[in-house]
């Protein structure tokens, strides 16, 4: 039980990030900019971001974004389609600012209509990704519609994960959010080239939440919050010190009235209070110790990027989450909207 009231730590990453695009950027960017170094950022835009030259422009639209004197450094990411060639991967590679390659299979989640629809299809990019050395980030959900929402992770890796691990050995490859005990399993079984990103909410919350007091749409994402043995599982997997467990907020924002509908969209906005989050579930697990190594080591490990050099504070003191944000000339419902949160960023 650590009994600190403060906490200093190397400045974190989030290896998992969606940061939209247009006029919403300088309304969340802030957030993200004033807790991590550095981000992997999603590239599910519409239309998505699949070349070079469509990262190269809008990681500049992003540095246009951010608030004065900050060095916040996005790290861009492509979108794997089915046409996606090996010339465009060595592109990447040689472009210095793109740091991975992110897999979607079609018709997933949020803005995946682009997506692979047969992961056999692209081999030969996914080899030129080995060679190049970029990782191939996966959103590891079946899409098949016989197969419950629930299991969708589980059955994921033993139809696509296992045979991919196989067939490509030296591919890098992270398993972005994971949800389950059957993922945090693989991880660890695994050697060192898979790693994993963990979410806040779903080290802090479990499936209960999102029906808690009727339904409730900003508990809804993709993968969906599971049973309560499997958040347990993530909290002690990254908890652990293991270090292919590392901080990927999937913080994804959507405007209120997008959340609030007959038909919600998946992602929830955690990136205004995204290491507090992670501080509280370290201090009630008594791992925040733990935390810096999850927090801003692990990640920059794994991708082979220095670890950051400054640092960042959190005091121990009780802090009230706003109820909404602003989002362009929309409103943001954040994660833990109007709740109290323990630890509060200096
Ligand atoms: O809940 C989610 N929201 N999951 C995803 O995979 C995508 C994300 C988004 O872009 O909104
Ligand atoms: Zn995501």
């Amino acid at each position: 039980m650590s009994m600190s009231e403060k906490i200093s730590l190397v400045r974190p990453d989030d290896w998992h990030l969606h940061l939209r695009d247009g006029d919403v950027l300088a309304d969340i960017l802030p957030h993200t900019a004033a807790r991590f170094g550095r981000a992997i950022v999603m590239p599910n835009l519409k239309p998505p971001v699949t070349t070079v030259e469509q990262a190269r422009d809008y990681r500049q639209r992003i540095l246009d974004a951010l608030p004065a004197r900050s060095d916040f450094e996005p790290l861009m990411t492509l979108y794997l389609t089915d046409n996606t060639t090996p010339e465009e991967i060595r592109k990447a590679r040689r472009s210095g600012f793109i740091h991975a390659v992110k897999y979607y299979p079609a018709g997933a989640t949020t803005n995946s209509d682009s997506g692979v629809t047969d992961i056999q299809a692209v081999h030969a990019v996914l080899e030129s990704m080995a060679e190049e050395g970029l990782p191939l980030l996966v959103h590891g959900e079946i899409t098949d519609p016989a197969v419950d929402v629930f299991d969708r992770e589980a059955v994921f890796i033993e139809r696509v994960l296992l045979p991919l691990l196989a067939r490509i050995p030296a591919l890098k490859i992270v398993f972005e959010h994971i949800t389950t005990a059957d993922a945090v399993d693989l991880v660890r079984q695994t050697p060192e080239r898979l790693g994993a990103t963990i979410t806040p909410q779903h080290l802090m919350m479990n499936r209960n939440a999102i029906f808690q007091g009727g339904i409730n749409p900003h508990h809804y994402c993709l993968p969906v919050l599971k049973r309560e043995e499997h958040r347990q599982a993530l909290v002690s997997a990254a908890t652990s010190g293991d270090p292919r467990f590392f901080l990927g907020t999937d913080s994804a924002p959507h405007p209120r009235t997008a959340k609030e509908s007959a038909c919600g969209c998946a992602g929830m906005y955690s990136a205004h209070a995204a290491i507090e989050f992670y501080a509280q579930v370290f201090d009630e697990a008594g791992a925040l110790d733990r935390l810096e190594g999850f927090a801003s080591f692990h990640g920059a490990d794994f991708y082979g990027l220095p670890r950051n050099t400054d640092r960042i504070s959190l005091m121990r003191e009780a802090w009230k989450v706003p109820e909404i944000l602003r989002f362009g000339k929309q409103e943001l419902v954040p994660l833990g909207a109007g709740e109290v949160l323990s630890w509060r960023l200096l």
